[in-house]
């Protein structure tokens, strides 16, 4: 089976979408992206009084054959983030260009290349796949939609082929869902990503409801087929060892935003965010000497609602760090201009360090800082504005 050719092409728009993207160029760039979801009150007459910020105001690039982990906390927007990647919840606002093109501008053709070309694999392997269909009707279900990939012909011997791709007997193609363990339903799932060769797989906890062991095949093959088919992916999970193993860069998440984002090392033995070290510092530690002697951040408070986010900085509730300033003025993610080797990565934190590491003074940060520090109304921020001396990359504060 290959998965490497592409199927004949349909449209020049389609054909544009073809075109190769040099590996390492972002094929994905997400930018101010916003989901909120409308908090309504009344029955017949349905108001308005809210909404809940799921995602607000998140910023990245997706690089072309890379793995980019996404971490942060139950509720944090993870999954909202992916539903809207793949167009399965329309966004609020904000910008989502694949290979350059405008998502939210295309229609027809381009909109069905874009959607072939961006796939995901679900968390749960025993409520993701349909229990009265086949293994082959699952598989092959996305070919009805697109059958350019694969003519009605040609089915059969493609949902076999993609059986084999993940290692699965291509005999088994007749078989039901609940006649798979669960590692192998993950495989089914993943078949099903393959199925129209895209080029981005967003894979949401693909291994959460898996037994260990089988965590590491399943991670294996989502290893092996990146290789194989130049594959993008963004790899949401809540385990940061599994998220370290198969990530290139990491982006963490708290209440609908990125707050830090680097390449693995920058992340894990750098991280410059007080959220990301307290994430960290909670990692288990198979050595017991090492586990008694390191310094455990255990965080106090809630996670606030989505709907009523914090003004400022939205960690500062549960940040031991956290200063006046932090409640007036929203951190952007951007490289700390007082920060250099490999602590100089994207942070949203006003006083950006490492744990071992000083925190800047006053006089560091003016000096890092190139212009004056504008000052948001609560939970307020304008767009573009990074007057805090961060190169920036991150969203307006839309609370
Ligand atoms: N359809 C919806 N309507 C209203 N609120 C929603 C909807 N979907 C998600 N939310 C809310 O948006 C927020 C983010 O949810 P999301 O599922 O994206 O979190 P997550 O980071 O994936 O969490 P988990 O790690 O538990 O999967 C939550 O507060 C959730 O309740
Ligand atoms: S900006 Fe302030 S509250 Fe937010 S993480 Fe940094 S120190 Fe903590
Ligand atoms: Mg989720």
């Amino acid at each position: 089976m290959t998965v490497d050719g592409a199927g004949p092409v349909e449209s020049p728009v389609e054909a544009a979408f073809e075109q190769e993207v040099a590996r390492g160029e972002p094929i994905l760039e997400v930018r101010d992206l916003v989901k909120h979801f409308p908090l309504t009150k009344g029955v017949l007459f349905k108001k308005q009084v809210g909404a809940v910020k799921a995602v607000d105001g998140v910023s990245f690039d997706l690089m072309q054959g890379e793995t980019l982990g996404i971490v942060g906390e139950s509720g944090c927007g993870k999954s909202t983030l992916a539903k809207v990647l793949m167009n399965l919840e329309p966004a609020t606002g904000g910008s989502v260009r694949y290979k350059g093109e405008e998502i939210s501008r295309l229609s027809g053709a381009g909109l069905k290349a874009v959607r072939r070309n961006i796939q995901m694999v679900f968390q749960d392997p025993y409520t993701s796949l349909n229990p009265r269909m086949t293994v082959g009707d699952i598989i092959g279900e996305p070919f009805e939609i697109h059958p350019e990939v694969a003519p009605k012909g040609d089915r059969r011997k493609a949902v076999q082929d993609l059986l084999d791709v993940v290692g699965l007997n291509p005999e088994y193609i007749n078989r039901y869902p609940h006649q798979f363990s669960g590692g192998q339903r993950q495989r089914i799932g993943i078949a099903r990503g393959l199925a129209l060769k895209p080029e981005v797989i967003i894979c949401d906890e693909p291994v959460s409801a898996l037994d260990v062991s089988v965590q590491a095949q399943v991670i294996n093959l989502l290893e092996q087929l990146q290789s194989e088919f130049n594959l993008s992916y963004m790899f949401i999970a809540h385990d940061l060892s599994i998220v370290r193993h198969i990530s290139d860069r990491v982006g963490v998440m708290y209440l609908g935003r990125l707050v830090e984002i680097g390449s693995d090392r920058e992340i894990y033995d750098h991280a410059t965010h007080p959220y990301t070290q307290a994430l960290l510092s909670a990692v288990p530690v198979p050595d017991p000497t090492a586990r008694e002697s390191r310094d455990r951040i255990v965080l106090t408070g809630d996670v606030p609602s989505p709907a009523n986010p914090p003004s400022g900085c939205r960690f500062r509730t549960r940040c031991w760090k956290a200063r006046e300033r932090c409640a007036v003025e929203v951190p952007l993610l951007a490289v700390p201009g007082w920060l250099s080797g490999p602590a100089a990565h994207e942070s949203a934190c006003h006083f950006a360090a490492e744990r071992d590491q000083a925190e800047p003074d006053q006089a560091e940060r003016d000096q890092a800082e190139s212009g004056p520090a504008e000052q948001a109304e609560p939970g307020q921020a304008e767009p573009g504005q990074a007057g805090n001396g961060q190169a920036e990359r991150g969203g307006p504060e839309t609370g």
